[in-house]
This record gives C-alpha cells, structure tokens and sequence, in this order.
C-alpha cells in the first residue's frame, strides 16, 4: 500500500472513530435528558419528587409568604424539588399552569386556587387521573383532591374581636374594621367571626371601611380621607398586615398613633412587617394566619410515600401575637421537630357501643394503634360521662403521654380537662368536640363536620323530594341530646330547611342513636297520631333502621310512602339503600383510627397540632348502593 494510502486510510479511521465518538456523546447526552424525566431540569435524576406549586399569584404578600416557606421546607429535604408557577389570578392561566405542570411530570400538585369554583373540574380532573393534589388556602367544590390545608377564617376573625375587647377594657368604645375585598369569602368569614364576638358588648360601636385590594397605601388613603371621623376612634382592625401597616403609618403621620390602637391580622415575619410592626410597639395585637406552606411539604411527603393516616382537610390553627409573645412566637415557627419512634401510651376513653358505627370506630383505633407503635388504653363508658371523666382521672395518675376522649356529650369538662393540663397530658377530642368556658383545655379535635353533614341531608331532600303544593312533614330522629352530632346536624339541617319553602319538622325526638329507641319513637308515634310524615331524617343509620322496621310492622313502606334520609352510611345502611327502604345516607366516617394515630405522633415529635383535622365524607342514595355495597370497609 502506498504511503498516501496508508496516510488516507488512518485518516478515514481517525474520521470514522471520531465521528463514532461523537455519536456516543451525543447518545450519551441525549440519553441523559432522557433520564431526566421531560428534560430541560438538570436536577431530576438526582430527585426522588418534583412537586408543582400553581400558586394563584405572586403579588399578594401572603401568597409570597406561602411559596417561602414551602421553599424553606423543601430545603429540608434533598429528595424533593418544586416548580412554580405563577397563575397572576386568572383562572384559564392557572389551568394551563396545572397542565404544564403535568407535562412535566410531576409527582404531586400543590395548588392554591384563584377561583375555588372554577378550578374545581380542573384539581378533580388532575386527582382523579392518579396525580395527588393539595389544595392551599381555599377550598374547592366536593372531596376530589387528597388534602386540604386552610386556616379558619372565622377563628382568626373571632381572636381578633377578642382582641378588640381586650383592648378596651369593658369601657366604651369605637371601632373601625378596615376589610380588603367585601366579596371575598375569606373575608366574610372573618368579619361575621369578628362580629360575633364584637356584637356581645353593646357599649363597643363598630364601622366598617371596605376596599378593593388589601394595599397599604389603600389603607394609608383610607385613613387619611377620614379626617375629623377619626378623632373618636379608639381601636382599628385590618384585616390584613398591610392594611394594618398603611393604617400606622397614616395615624403617625396625623400624630394619632399613640391614640388609636390596632389590630392586625396575618403575622408575617418578614423585616417590619406583621410581627415586627408588635415588637416595634407599633400594632397592638395581630392574629397569626398560617400559609400551611410547612405542613404541605410535610404532608405531601407523606402522600408520595403512601404512609396511611393522611386525613382530608387541616385547619391550621392561629395564634393571638402580642409583644409578650412575640419572641416565643417567632421560636417556635423555627422549632425542628423529631419523632423518636418510641412508643407512646395513649389513654382513650371511647363514649360506648351504641351503633354499627362506634363498632367500626372502636375497630379502627384499636387497630391503627398497633400500626403507630401506640399503647393503647382503651376505655368503654356505656354512655355515661360519669364513667369518661373518672376514665381521664385514672389516665392522668397513670401518666399516659396523651388523653383521647370522644365525648357522649359538649358540655361539663372544664374541670376534668383542667386537671389534665395541670398534669401536662394533652387531650385531644375525637370524633366528638367538646364545648369548654375556658380556652385551650383540649389541642385539636379531630372527626367530621357535622353541621355540613345535616346541611347535605337537607340538600339531598330539597334535590329528590321536590316540594309540591302540599308542604312536606319531616320527622327528626336525633342522637342523644347534648352531643355535638346531635347540635351539629340539627343546626346543618335547619340552615338549609330554612330557605327551602315547602318543608317542616313537625316533630323531632332524642333517640340516642339506638336501632331500639328509633324503633320506639316511630311506633309510639304510630300509636299516637295518623301518619302524616314524608320524610324521616335520622341523625344514624341504627335509628333509621330502627324505623324502618316499625314502619314495615304497620304495612307503610319505607323509602317509597316515606322517604328516609340518614347519616352515617353504614354496610347496614347501604344494604337497605339497596333493598329500596332507604332512600339516602350522609356519610360520616368512623375510620378516624389512622389519622388520629398519626396526628399524636407528629404532636409528641413537637409539630403543632391543627385546630381540627377531618375526614372525607360522601352522600349516598339508592342510584350508587349497588354497586358500591362490597367496597364499603364498615
Ligand atoms: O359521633 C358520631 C355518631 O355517634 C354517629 O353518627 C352515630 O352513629 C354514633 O353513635
């Protein structure tokens, strides 16, 4: 071969080797961003979860505050990184934010909606296509997304007239309430919880000042446009940060700041905002309203590793800051919290064994108990809060770490409760909540809504039962009297009654959630009256078969000549629903035994316990029993 040759040959090899070189790299590289689940994030691989956080905008300070402290929590955790975005508080930008998201790839969706009705469709479409959702802040339509994380506006409203209260005193007074927003549901919320505690004293006089966006120069405005209005002014609330941040500065450029006091609420903790406006001396009182943004993180890991106890919705609970509190406030934002996993003793004491549900109840405590590394001590007081108070006296000289009480009844604790506190034993309240004159004798309450499960047996009755020319006779069968589902579901039910034309209670009657007293109440009434009624409402599912029975035994058929509503949604109930007796049943689930557990393990790791944590309920009728029957766990 000639030298030339030769020389060309190497050449070409050197080509082809390069060439083949750089097909490597370029599959090497290509096949990296493969990796790299939808490619342009150069951190994927080395992450376990991406999380999308669709936030509704990124101009309100305490939807900035939410993103921070989502962000700190996240760096918590090498495993999970999250992607932003913002949706500048349109709701087809945040719908296609959502899908981007999707696109993505990510793991779990955390949104904090803009319109809670409008994106409704959109979280449910995104849950029930497998993706977990939190949804922040505002809560949408129905159950469709696995958590809900929200503060309680009305708390935050009611901490804040207390404020006010406190601030004058008892003497007489006047009150300015400067609100953002007069539609905003959050608002209303916490002006009616402000009212209502405002409104007990007739000598404190209250106005209101409303205005588009909650700005502080809007509020600065606001209160230099009053003029001489202000003189008699004594305390003013803003309902935000901001506005309570434009309010002071425009009082101390009227000289007027050491004058009028305010009453701020959000607690931000950014440099002179929120909580150092109450360390400078500048704002009087200030009701925390937490973003969740920790508790989401939290959660959301919980979620993505399938951990069981994840309940439905948190509502975080606010704090009243002031300057003696202030500091130990801001400690706690920043305390690490640890579960050791060792095992914590836990004394219950369980109201009885009155229904199909507290059987299912009971079940789930005892058994989520094991699962949680919890020592149980389990007490049945057969209905009597004698018994359950002597219960939590011996929990407490045994020295449990933690009291669960589910109440037979609201009212009577104080002093029981009290004592646990002296002994340093949290109580938490399960399934039922108690009523105490004293605040903070219990930490959380976890369980159902109550008041919406009657509001929902209503608005089924309104939905199936059409109100005619003749009104329609409901009877009321109701749980023991004095416990909170019994309250509860009562006041739900009338709520909705009350503006549905057409219907009446014309009698209502304590069954004590027995099938044998529901039984009774309907055939003394049989015995009593003709049968005038078309709608049973039965605050359990014992009671409504209990009446069912009775009325077979007179020839009237249930769920055809009278319709049945109850609540628990029971096997019992669902088998009856199927056999056309029954024609509805509000669920209110028993299984509270995960989600309890876990609760007690995050608060004795040092995570502050939510003021209530629910549970997921549906409504049931005759049109899904069927075919729902063999799914139901209790
Ligand atoms: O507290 C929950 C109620 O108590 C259930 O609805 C009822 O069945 C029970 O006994």
């Amino acid at each position: 071969m000639k030298i030339q040759e030769k020389e060309g040959m190497a050449m070409r090899k050197k080509i082809i080797w390069m060439a083949f070189g750089i097909t490597a790299l370029m599959l090497m590289f290509f096949l990296a961003i493969c990796q790299k689940k939808n490619g342009d994030a150069d951190y994927q691989d080395e992450v376990e979860y991406v999380i999308g956080v669709s936030q509704a905008n990124m101009r309100e300070a305490w939807r900035l505050a939410l993103v921070k402290e989502i962000e700190k929590e996240v760096k918590k955790h090498p495993e999970i990184r999250i992607i932003t975005t913002d949706a500048t508080e349109l709701v087809d930008k945040q719908k296609q934010d959502v899908d981007k998201l999707l696109k993505f790839g990510i793991d779990l969706l955390i949104i904090s909606p803009c319109d809670t009705r409008e994106l409704t469709e959109k979280v449910k479409e995104v849950y029930e296509d497998g993706t977990p959702v939190i949804v922040m802040d505002r809560s949408v339509e129905g159950f469709e997304y696995s958590l809900f994380i929200g503060p309680d506006n009305d708390m935050i409203g009611r901490q804040a007239g207390e404020s006010v209260v406190e601030l004058l005193e008892g003497e007489p007074g006047k009150v300015l309430k400067l609100c953002g927003d007069a539609y905003s549901v959050q608002n209303q919320e916490r002006i009616q919880g402000f009212d209502s505690v405002v409104q007990k004293y007739p000598q404190i006089e209250v106005s209101t000042n409303y205005f588009d966006t909650e700005q502080k120069d809007i509020a600065y405005d606001a209160i230099l446009e009053m003029g001489e209005e202000l003189k008699d002014i004594d305390v003013i609330f803003g309902n935000s940060d901001y506005v309570a941040k434009g309010a002071y500065d425009a009082l101390e450029y009227l000289g007027l700041e050491k004058q009028i006091k305010i009453v701020g609420s959000d607690g931000f903790t950014e440099r002179e905002d929120g909580v150092d406006m109450i360390l400078d001396g500048k704002i009087a009182a200030m009701i925390s309203c937490p973003t969740g943004g920790r508790e989401a993180i939290q959660y959301a890991i919980s979620i993505l590793k399938q951990e069981s106890g994840v309940p439905k919705q948190v509502i975080l609970r606010s704090h009243t800051i002031t300057k003696k509190n202030a500091i130990s406030y801001l400690e706690d934002l920043e305390k690490e919290t640890v579960d050791d996993g060792r095992m914590i003793t836990v004394g219950y004491s369980q109201v009885g064994q009155e229904s199909q549900w507290r059987l299912a109840n009971t079940r789930s405590i005892q058994e989520a108990a094991q699962e949680f590394k919890i020592k149980l001590l389990f007490d049945d007081a057969d209905q009597s809060q004698a018994k359950q108070i002597a219960a939590i006296r011996r929990f407490i000289k045994e020295k449990v770490d933690v009291i669960v009480v589910s109440p037979v009844v609201a009212t009577g604790w104080d002093d029981v409760l009290r004592e646990a506190k002296a002994a340093g034993i949290p109580v938490v309240m399960s399934d039922r909540k108690v009523e105490t004159r004293e605040k903070d004798l219990s930490t959380t309450y976890i369980g159902a809504d109550f008041m919406e499960e009657g509001r929902r047996a209503m608005r089924w009755i309104r939905d199936h039962i059409p109100a005619g020319k003749k009104t329609h006779n409901i009877l009321e069968l109701k749980g023991n009297e004095g416990a909170s589902p019994t309250v509860e579901r009562g006041k739900g039910f009338l709520e909705v009654l009350r503006e549905c034309p057409g219907y009446q209670i014309v009698y209502s009657e304590y069954g004590n959630f027995t099938y044998e007293e529901g039984k009774q109440i309907i055939e003394e009434y049989l015995q009593r009256e003709s049968w005038d009624i078309d709608i049973i409402f039965a605050h359990n599912d014992d009671m409504a078969l209990g009446a069912i029975d009775a009325l077979e035994e007179y020839g009237i058929s249930p769920g055809t000549d009278v319709k049945i509503i109850s609540v628990d949604g029971t096997k019992a109930a669902f088998r009856a629903m199927v056999g056309g007796k029954l024609n509805c049943a509000v669920e209110c689930n028993p299984l509270l035994g995960a989600p309890l557990m876990k609760a007690i393990r995050d608060m004795i790791s040092g995570k502050e316990m939510p003021v209530r944590i629910i549970t997921e309920e549906k409504v049931y009728d005759q049109s899904v029993a069927e075919e729902l029957i063999n799914s139901r766990a209790y």
